[in-house]
C-alpha cells in the first residue's frame, strides 16, 4: 500500500491576469489536502474510487477526457508501463470542488505521487507539475499553470507563465483566513468569460492586466521585505481590479466587506471568482473576530493559514 498527499492552494495576487502573461503569487494551503492510497488488487486493471465526487470507475472504461483517468494514463505513460497494472486508487479530498482551492490539480498531483511511488519510480516535482498541467487543460482550456506549479512544488511561488519556477521569498510570516462563499464556480467558464470580454476590448483589458501585474510586483517585494503592512492595501487594490474585470460575485463582496469591517487589513477574492473563496489578511489580534464576522456573513467555512519564510 502506498499513500501520498498534495495540498490545496490559494492565489494571493494576480489571478486571471496570469493567464495573459502577468505574474501571480500563490501559496500552498496545507491544512486541506488530498490523500491518494494505492493498493494491489486481485482483479486486473486499475480501479479508481473518489468519495468526494462519488466516482467509482475502471480505467479501461473511462472516457479519454476524464480527469482522473487522464492523469493515471499520463503517469503510466511517463513511467513507460505499457500494460495496465492491477491496482486500486482511493482518492480522499478535504478540498471543496469549484472553490478556487486547486482541488483538481491537488488530486492530479497526489495521484502522480502515489502511483509513481507505488510503482517504484517516484517522479520529481517538475514532472508532477508537467503531467498535471496537461490534465488541467481538460478542466479548462487555457490554464496558466499556476495551480499545478504551486501544488507540485509545495511552496509559495511568484509564477510567470512559461518561465522557470520562482520561489517567493517570504521575509516575515503573515496570516490569512480563507472564506468559502459556498457559491460553486468552475474555473473554465470564468476564464472563458474574461477571454470573451478581452477579445471585445483588448486595450481596456490589457491595461487592467498591467495594473494587476504591477500590484503583484509590489506585493512580491513587500512580502520579501517583511513589509506586511503594505499587503492589505494591495489586496484591496487587486480586488478593485478584479471587480472591474467582472469576476467578483455579490456573496464574495459581502464576505470581503465583513472581513474588512471586522479588522482585516485587506481582502479579495481568490482564484477564478464568480464564487469560490475569498482571502483576508489578519493578525493575532484580528483573526478570531474576522473569522466570526465571515461566518456571520454567510461563509460556509473558514480556513486559517500562515505563510512562513
Ligand atoms: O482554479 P482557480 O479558481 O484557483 O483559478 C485559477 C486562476 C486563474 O488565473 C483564473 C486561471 C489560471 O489558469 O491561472
Amino acid at each position: 500500500m502506498t499513500a501520498a498527499s498534495a495540498p490545496g492552494k490559494v492565489i494571493l495576487f494576480g489571478e486571471h491576469a496570469v493567464v495573459y502573461g502577468r505574474p501571480a503569487i500563490a501559496v500552498p494551503v496545507g491544512q486541506a489536502q488530498v490523500v491518494v492510497t494505492v493498493t494491489d488488487r486481485q482483479a486486473g486493471g486499475v480501479r479508481i474510487r473518489s468519495a468526494a465526487t462519488g466516482y467509482d470507475l475502471s480505467l479501461a472504461s473511462a472516457p479519454g477526457d476524464h480527469p482522473l483517468a487522464a492523469i493515471i494514463r499520463a503517469t503510466l505513460g511517463e513511467l513507460s508501463i505499457p500494460d495496465e497494472p492491477a491496482l486500486e486508487l482511493i482518492v480522499e479530498s478535504e478540498l471543496p470542488v469549484g472553490a478556487g482551492l486547486g482541488s483538481g490539480a491537488a488530486v492530479s498531483v497526489a495521484i502522480v505521487r502515489a502511483l509513481s511511488e507505488h510503482l517504484g519510480t517516484p517522479l520529481s516535482p517538475e514532472r508532477q507539475s508537467a503531467l498535471t498541467f496537461e490534465v488541467e487543460k481538460l478542466h479548462h482550456g487555457t490554464p496558466s499553470g499556476i495551480d499545478n506549479t504551486v501544488i507540485a512544488y509545495g511552496q509559495p511561488v511568484l509564477f510567470r507563465r512559461g518561465q522557470p519556477v520562482e520561489r517567493l521569498i517570504v521575509g516575515a510570516p503573515f496570516r490569512l483566513l480563507i472564506g468559502d462563499s459556498g457559491v460553486v464556480s468552475a474555473t473554465g467558464p470564468a476564464v472563458t468569460a474574461v477571454r470573451q470580454r478581452w477579445q471585445a476590448d483588448q486595450t481596456r483589458y490589457e491595461a487592467l492586466f498591467d495594473e494587476i501585474g504591477q500590484i503583484v510586483e509590489h506585493a512580491a517585494s513587500a512580502i520579501a521585505n517583511s513589509a506586511v503592512e503594505l499587503l492589505g492595501p494591495l489586496l484591496d487594490a487587486n480586488q478593485a481590479a478584479l471587480i472591474r474585470l467582472g469576476v467578483s460575485h455579490p456573496r464574495l463582496e459581502t464576505l470581503i466587506e465583513a472581513a474588512r469591517q471586522a479588522g482585516a487589513a485587506g481582502a479579495k477574492l481568490s482564484g477564478a471568482g464568480a464564487g469560490g473563496n475569498m482571502i483576508a489578511l489578519v493578525n493575532a489580534d484580528t483573526a478570531n473576530g474576522v473569522e466570526r464576522a465571515l461566518l456571520a456573513a454567510g461563509a460556509h467555512h473558514v480556513l486559517a493559514t500562515e505563510v512562513t519564510p
